[in-house]
């Protein structure tokens, strides 16, 4: 394992994947204001997290970074920054700002976001079909993407999302939810690498483990950071769940119990990596440091 720190090696990650971003789309023809709006939301500051899982997963099942990983990795991101345009839009949590920046549809107008979201989303299957070097590959990458963030994944948590909104729930609608809006992309990102990296099918299932239950944890602490953090340090609208009594973990469960589980979660994900031994370090120091996230 590299011997850099913890941090500098995420934050080399996220530029690896900053930089691959800007490569594929300014090889690309669009139509310039969708390369501009697309510019504007691929290139603002995302914490790159689940393509840095892609790209780490691949590193710890196949010894480095492949070509498929790299593309992989960029499909992730695409399809997670589509999601976040997407879920911002006025008919959706209606939000000003993202990542620093005023939103898409506050940048641009609706239409365009709408047409920037679904531009990514196609482009991240393009990419996957035509730049990855091996067909099977591309299939199970492509099954997989498809799967996780669609109609059985992330589209399917945030419909459910909406529906809740000023009904209330439960703790079994809100694992529902949190498991397929947001923790599906995290065990798409962990699987995706896995595969790159020519994983066995337990090796697989192992970091798909991994990957909900990092992404679980991610989401209750994205709950937690909205009702105690404030926009200007998290790059989006603090708050904004309680006015639109959204089902969250906080409002069902409480901080205390929510923070809690957050922490079973993060030791449930490293029982899945036991059997990866110390090359699995990098990732158990991912679960722990994003118990102490701030934004
Ligand atoms: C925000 O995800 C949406 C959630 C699922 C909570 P991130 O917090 O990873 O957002 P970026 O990519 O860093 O902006
Ligand atoms: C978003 O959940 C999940 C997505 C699939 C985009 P939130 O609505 O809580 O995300 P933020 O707080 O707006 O980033
Ligand atoms: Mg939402
Ligand atoms: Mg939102
Ligand atoms: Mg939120």
């Amino acid at each position: 394992m590299s011997t850099m720190d913890f941090n500098a090696r995420l934050n080399q990650k996220a530029q690896f994947v900053d930089d691959l971003l800007r490569r594929l789309l300014a090889s690309r023809q669009i139509e310039s204001r969708l390369k501009e709006s697309l510019s504007y939301t691929l290139g603002a500051p995302g914490k790159r997290l689940r393509s840095t899982l892609v790209l780490w997963c691949c590193e710890l099942i196949g010894g480095q970074v492949n070509h498929n990983a790299e593309i992989a990795a960029a499909s992730v991101e695409m399809v997670h920054t589509y999601s976040l345009v997407h879920d911002d839009l006025p008919a959706m949590d209606n939000d000003d700002l993202r990542r620093g920046l005023p939103t898409c549809h506050k940048a641009f107008d609706e239409a365009t976001a709408i047409l920037t979201g679904d531009a990514l989303l196609t482009l991240a299957f393009e990419i996957l079909a035509k730049e990855t070097n091996d067909p099977a590959v591309a299939v199970k990458l492509i099954s997989q993407l498809a799967l996780d963030s669609g109609p059985s994944g992330m589209i399917a948590g945030q419909m459910a999302d909406l529906k809740a909104e000023k009904v209330g729930g439960n703790k079994e609608l809100l694992e529902y939810i949190h498991t397929n809006k947001t923790a599906k992309m995290f065990r798409c990102a962990t699987a995706m690498g896995a595969i790159c990296g020519g994983a066995t099918d337990e090796q697989l299932q192992r970091l798909s483990e991994y990957g909900l239950k990092i992404g679980l944890g991610f989401q209750i602490a994205d709950d937690i950071l909205d009702v105690s953090a404030s926009s200007e340090h998290l790059g989006k609208t603090a708050g904004k769940d309680a006015k639109a009594a959204k089902c969250t973990y906080p409002a069902i469960v409480g901080i205390e119990e929510a923070r809690q589980l957050e922490k079973k979660l993060a030791e449930e994900a490293m029982a899945a990596l036991i059997p990866f031994g110390r090359k699995a370090d990098t990732l158990r120091q991912l679960a722990m440091a994003l118990l102490k996230r701030t934004r």
